[in-house]
């Protein structure tokens, strides 16, 4: 049997790096070839690689602080659906809500404008954090990909 005509179909893959911040790059990578099955749209590649970016920033700058610790990366796609999976076992979050409002950052200081959950939220379907302090936090974001040009013609 050809596995191949699969592609697309219902896959995971995962990935696991260290919180070096030249990292944020490679996960743009990986996320763009995983997606290339799913015959994106380039705003679409966009909008993800720019979330994706966006939670890895935040693994490494908030998850791990000083220190180099893992992150874990895991896509899924099912008919059409992708789902990115973003995970650390950092310093968690300790009100999630009050971290998911838009212009909320907990390092003024260090020059950040709060965006990166709501830029998360508006590039992407979906998006849910799970954390706990001390243990880490997962961000679970969701998209629809590559059915634009379907829309379009039942319309
Ligand atoms: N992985 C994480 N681990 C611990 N805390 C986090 C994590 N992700 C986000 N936070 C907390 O949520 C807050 C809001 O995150 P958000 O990405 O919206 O803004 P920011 O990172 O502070 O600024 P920006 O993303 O605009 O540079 C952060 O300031 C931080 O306190
Ligand atoms: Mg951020």
């Amino acid at each position: 049997m050809d596995k191949g005509k699969q592609t697309g179909v219902q896959e995971k893959v995962s990935v696991e790096f260290e919180s070096y911040s030249h990292n944020e790059q490679f996960a743009r990578v990986v996320t763009a070839v995983f997606m290339a099955r799913l015959n994106p749209t380039m705003e679409e590649l966009e909008d993800v690689k720019t979330a994706v970016s966006e939670a890895v920033t935040n693994c490494v700058i908030h998850g791990y602080e000083d220190r180099i610790g893992t992150i874990r990366m895991e896509l899924t796609c099912d008919q059409g659906q992708l789902t990115v999976e973003i995970t650390d076992w950092g310093t968690g979050i300790g009100n999630i809500v009050q971290a998911r409002e838009p212009l909320y950052t907990s390092k003024p200081s260090r020059e950040r404008s709060g965006m990166g959950f709501t830029f998360m939220e508006t590039f992407m379907d979906s998006m849910e954090v799970r954390s706990a302090v001390g243990e880490g936090t997962t961000v679970t974001m969701k998209k629809k990909i590559g059915n634009k040009i379907l829309e379009k013609k039942v319309v």
